[in-house]
């Protein structure tokens, strides 16, 4: 496995990797994606075998234009609409496929439907061009653990598991894509993200229902009750701070105190990590998993993580949070 600077020749050498079958780190602007040739059967089953991922977890695909998407699944009125003002960006769309639809069946689990993104980062935008073939990409991490915000999450996660990993920066979303269902008369949001039902209402009118799956009560695959997770145990909602518990801060911890007294603004920088002092929920999903890998390896077995507002953008770093805290 190699770590390369994301330059044109560098992008290249990546692109030919993926049309000979092998695999790919690329950066987005959601999460580092492990891409595959999404055409290619072998290649896609090269995803599930280096993340240790059930083959019953469909993937999504990457595009780098609506048209391009079309070549595989179709584009109906309503999610037309929806790829219109989102794309490129942090959103999945699931679409039906099209009877002559080239995309291994691997890809899709056997479902009808295929996830498929535009994303927005420059770097996938040029391998997507330059490779000119869908991308299959979960993110670039082994089942079940933390997704990779930066390129040294993706080798410390997967090896040499990965051809090559394409370094472009740190993920500016840092939360997977919104998955939305829009071919119905209500939007469904399978999985909550950085486009919320607001940014929909205030593109559409239309207010979209969540259809995904409470981790306190799972009813489909593909929405693992137990993703996201560190290896310290989680409590959520705390609101002081037990003697063997690191803290994952959210505002101001200027009142908080320890159980066995003294105040939590007085330990050292390496147990408490804010994901934002100003309570700012995009810079708090920005670094919600690269804090949390922080305190994991911090040595801490307890991690224990202040209240965020269960509104907007924070649903869907509450989502990612109770699943990292389930058993
Ligand atoms: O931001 C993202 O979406 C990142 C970056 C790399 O693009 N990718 C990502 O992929 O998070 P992955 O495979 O980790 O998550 C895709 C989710 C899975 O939970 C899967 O079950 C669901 O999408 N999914 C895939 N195809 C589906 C389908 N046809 N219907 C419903 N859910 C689907
Ligand atoms: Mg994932």
């Amino acid at each position: 496995m190699s770590i390369k600077t994301a330059n044109p020749s560098n992008i290249k050498d990546a692109a030919e990797i993926i049309l000979s079958g092998g695999l790919v780190a690329m950066p987005t602007e959601t999460v580092y994606g492990l891409a595959a040739n999404a055409l290619d059967g072998k290649a896609v089953a090269k995803i599930f075998a280096a993340k240790g991922r059930p083959q019953i977890n469909p993937l999504i695909i990457h595009v780098y234009n609506a048209a391009q998407a079309e070549r595989y699944v179709v584009m109906d009125e309503r999610s037309r609409r929806f790829a219109d003002h989102f794309w490129p960006g942090p959103m999945t769309l699931i679409l039906d496929k099209r009877e002559d639809c080239a995309v291994s069946d691997l890809v899709s689990a056997g479902l009808p439907t295929i996830g498929v993104r535009c994303p927005a980062h420059h770097v996938a935008q040029d391998l997507l061009m330059v490779c000119d073939v869908p991308l299959a990409a979960p993110s670039a991490n082994a089942s079940g653990t933390l997704s990779p915000t930066a390129p040294m999450h993706v080798a410390q996660s997967l090896g040499d598991k990965v051809d090559m990993i394409l370094a472009g920066g740190s993920s500016d979303v840092g939360l997977e894509s919104t998955i939305i269902d829009a071919r119905g008369a209500v939007p469904l949001i399978l999985r909550p993200g950085s486009i919320t039902p607001e940014d929909i209402e205030s593109a559409f009118g239309v207010k979209a229902e969540f259809g995904f799956t409470n981790p306190d009560a799972p009813t489909s695959p593909g929405q693992l009750l137990k993703h996201y997770a560190p290896n310290a145990d989680m409590r959520l909602n705390a609101v002081d701070l037990q003697d063997d518990e690191a803290l994952l801060a959210f505002g101001s911890i200027k009142f908080m105190g320890l159980t066995s007294g003294g105040f939590v603004k007085d330990l050292p920088n390496e147990r408490v990590m804010n994901l934002s002092e100003s309570g700012d929920l995009y810079e708090a999903a920005s670094n919600l998993f690269a804090y949390l890998r922080q305190l994991d390896d911090s040595g801490f077995k307890r991690i224990a993580v202040m209240n965020i507002p269960d509104t907007g953008l924070g649903i869907a770093i509450n989502d990612r949070l109770k699943r990292a805290a389930h058993k």
